[in-house]
């Protein structure tokens, strides 16, 4: 509930005024994102692989309003490639999308052809593109430009989230040869019509469409802290013999890194998704909204200033 809560208030104008000049926002966005810059990205990329990660990018910002922000983000996308391939981190280093800084609440067309011509970047440096899901309003948006996408570059990722009633079913249709699937629990505030509403229920609901992706002929990418669905996401490794090349664990640059690391030094494939960029907001928010703890933080933070 208050975590509906906080991502309901995250949308009013005095809320965003407040976090974004406190100084405890800044201190909870050093330790979530590499930076403002390209070259920020590129230097906690570089220092990840180092520690045997590996990463996915997201330059920061979504729900952009006109054509040319959406044109300006996909150069955005386009020169972060560029760096990364010059750095020698990409490939491994990957980026992720969300098709809403692309333009898709303008015109799901004009995010699908902006998102074609990351996937083409990507794929000129031997690289790949997940396209990360946002709010359910948008999934079957999403998915009919996977497809699209697919067409052409059939190693571009989805995003399925545990949250929503309907994903064992998305699970199902896309645990396919060449699929990659990104499983996560979800990060929007979403309506009980469409998705679970206890933590129990999505927990659950994890565990099904993880069986469903690891007994299946994609490529699962099991995006989680939750200690008891990593290890059972471990433990569905050996019952279904899926080597480190065949499946990977990913977690949120700053989320319990001494757990990314374990899980690398057993052999595991383990991707960072690392987000850089100025436009933090958004993403802080629902970072937030996880982990109420910061929240009192905040709060004392505030009325003290
Ligand atoms: P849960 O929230 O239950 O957390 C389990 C434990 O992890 C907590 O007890 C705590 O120890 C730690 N933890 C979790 N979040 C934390 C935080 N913010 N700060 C500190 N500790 C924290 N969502 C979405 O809707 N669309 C998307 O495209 C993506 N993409 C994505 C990529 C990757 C790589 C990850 C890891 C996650 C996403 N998400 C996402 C976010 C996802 O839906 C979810 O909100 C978070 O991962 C938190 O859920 P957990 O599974 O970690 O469980």
């Amino acid at each position: 509930m208050l975590r509906t809560a906080i991502l309901a208030a995250a949308g009013h104008p005095t809320v965003e005024r407040l976090v974004t000049t406190a100084s405890v926002a800044q201190n909870l966005v050093a330790r979530y994102v590499a930076g403002d810059q390209v070259e920020d990205a590129v230097r906690v990329t570089r220092d990840l692989i180092a520690d045997g990660l590996t990463v996915t990018l997201d330059r920061l910002g979504e729900d952009t309003t006109d054509e040319a922000a959406a044109a300006a983000t996909t150069a955005g996308y386009t020169g972060l490639l560029e760096a990364l391939a010059a750095a020698g981190v990409a490939p491994p280093a990957e980026v992720s999308v969300k098709l809403s800084a692309v333009g898709q609440r303008l015109d799901p067309k004009l995010a699908t052809e902006n998102a074609r011509k990351i996937c083409q970047a990507a794929a000129a440096i031997g690289t790949t593109v997940t396209l990360d899901m946002e709010d359910h309003t948008t999934t079957d948006l999403t998915l009919d430009t996977l497809t699209a996408l697919r067409a052409d570059y059939p190693q571009t990722g989805a995003v399925l989230q545990a949250y929503l009633r309907r994903t064992e079913t998305d699970c199902r249709d896309l645990a396919v040869a060449g699929s990659r699937v990104r499983l996560c629990k979800g990060a929007y505030a979403e309506p009980e019509s469409v998705g679970f509403e206890t933590a129990l229920d999505v927990d659950r609901s994890y565990v099904r469409c993880l069986n469903v992706l690891m007994a299946g002929d994609g490529y699962p990418m099991l995006a989680t802290h939750d200690p008891r669905l990593i290890a059972i996401g471990e433990e569905r490794a050996r019952w279904y013999d899926r080597t480190p090349d065949s499946f990977e664990f990913q977690m949120l640059h700053g989320v319990r890194p001494d757990e990314q690391r374990r899980l690398a030094r057993e052999g595991y494939t383990v991707r960072i998704y690392l987000p850089f960029g100025p436009d933090w907001y958004p993403y802080l928010m629902r970072r937030l909204a996880e982990r109420p703890a910061y929240v009192a933080l905040f709060a004392r933070s505030l009325v003290s200033s």
